[in-house]
């Protein structure tokens, strides 16, 4: 699948959830969001079949996310029913972690590939800060549950910010010295909750400051924006996702499956196709066109850069 600007639209993020048991500052309001209706969420064999579809048009790469995809009952099964698609390469999970330590077997059962967690801080009070109650120790069981499984790639994200981000930068990549992780900073992108960051620089020649010269690492890790790095000693890699400072729309491979079965054509825009009539009225060729139409139509880049833009609830879209 080529998009208007030659770029081969491979990978497909899918939210499966719009519910979270977490409150982070920057992805929600304290009071949280309206939650869609239950009746009006893709099943899970709704989410195969376009699935299906789009692998006839050339979809290799899967992530599900949420809200908090883990909240979503047996959301193994999807993992297991997605990666019995042929030409699906790898299915992937991004997780607050809270329920990892608990439900990761499963999860490894079912085959997914990689396992993304976010964590911006192992100090347990600003932790319980930044995401409105989050226990810290559960997020750091579910990685050291994952990482006893050498199979799955493991990843930590860390959005900065607020003072003292310096010392916190360092004790979290800390964590890719310590284990085979790969730990990512990722800029914060403007939503409706506004804190807006450009750090990738700043962190890199702190980090460089405490663990020496990193070397620029030419091969990605994974199907996603991050950039990566390596610092001499480290088992994982340190990676940037700069959506501003280091604008990455040029390479961008994906679209995103909205909950309630919409196909959004980029993070930053609300423009999307409906699917879930299409597929619940069964008019199959229509729902082929609507995708085709998804990728021809999607945007050549994002404009987080300018201050009027219209906010996006990433919560609602999965980040
Ligand atoms: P992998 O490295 O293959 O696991 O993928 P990934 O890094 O895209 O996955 P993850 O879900 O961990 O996303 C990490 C961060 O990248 C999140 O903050 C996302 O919001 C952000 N991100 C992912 N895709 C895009 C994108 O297309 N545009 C922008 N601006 N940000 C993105
Ligand atoms: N900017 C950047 N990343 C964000 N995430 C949530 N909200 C934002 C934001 N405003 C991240 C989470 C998670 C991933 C899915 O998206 O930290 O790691
Ligand atoms: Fe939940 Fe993720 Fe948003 Fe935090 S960033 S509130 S964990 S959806």
């Amino acid at each position: 699948m080529k998009d208007s600007y030659g770029r081969t639209i491979d990978y497909l993020r899918i939210s499966i959830t719009d519910r979270c048991n977490l409150r982070c500052v920057y992805c929600m309001p304290a009071e949280g969001i309206p939650c869609i209706r239950h009746e009006e969420i893709l099943t899970y064999e709704e989410i195969q079949t376009i699935c299906e579809k789009m692998a006839t048009l050339g979809l290799k790469h899967i992530k599900i996310t949420g809200g908090e995809p883990l909240v979503r009952k047996e959301c193994w099964n999807l993992i297991r029913k997605l990666k019995s698609i042929p030409s699906i390469q790898t299915v992937t999970l991004t997780t607050n972690g809270i329920l990892l330590a608990e439900l990761a077997e499963k999860l490894v059962q079912a085959g997914v590939d990689g396992v993304n967690i976010s964590l911006d801080t192992l100090d347990a009070a600003e932790y319980s800060r930044i995401t409105r109650g989050g226990d810290v120790k559960k997020v750091l069981e579910g990685l050291k549950t994952i990482l006893s499984y050498p199979q799955v790639t493991v990843k930590v994200n860390c959005v900065l910010g607020g003072d003292g981000w310096e010392q916190n930068a360092i004790t979290i990549a800390e964590l890719a010295k310590k284990y085979c992780v790969h730990v990512r900073f990722i800029e914060c992108m403007p939503t409706d909750w506004k804190q807006q960051t450009k750090l990738q620089d700043r962190v890199r020649e702190v980090l460089e400051s405490v663990y020496g010269p990193a070397s620029d690492c030419e091969k990605p890790l994974g199907f996603g924006p991050s950039r990566y790095y390596q610092f001499e000693g480290f088992q994982g890699k340190i990676g940037f996702i700069s959506a501003i400072s280091h604008k990455f729309c040029e390479n961008c491979n994906r679209l995103r499956l909205t909950a309630d079965g919409k196909l959004r054509l980029c993070l930053q825009s609300k423009e999307s196709m409906e699917l879930k009539s299409l597929l619940r009225q069964g008019r199959d060729s229509e729902l082929m066109d609507a995708i085709r139409t998804a990728i021809y139509r999607k945007p050549k880049e994002h404009h987080f850069e300018d201050s009027n833009i219209e906010t996006v609830g990433m919560s609602q879209i999965g980040g």
